[in-house]
């Protein structure tokens, strides 16, 4: 399973290849910001490095 690192941050999480970032980081109790959980409102987006 993939392994998303959060540059800067020391923490990160799991990803599985048929699951979105937004809901992996959420599911492992990271906190990101968002508001439409469906790739409309752009609030979740991020660098991905
Ligand atoms: S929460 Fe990601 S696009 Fe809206």
């Amino acid at each position: 399973m993939p392994r998303i690192d959060l540059s800067g941050t020391g923490t990160g999480f799991d990803c599985a290849e048929d699951d979105t970032l937004l809901r992996a980081a959420l599911r492992s109790g990271v906190g990101m910001s968002y508001s439409c959980n469906v790739g409309s409102c752009g609030n979740c987006r991020f660098e991905l490095v």
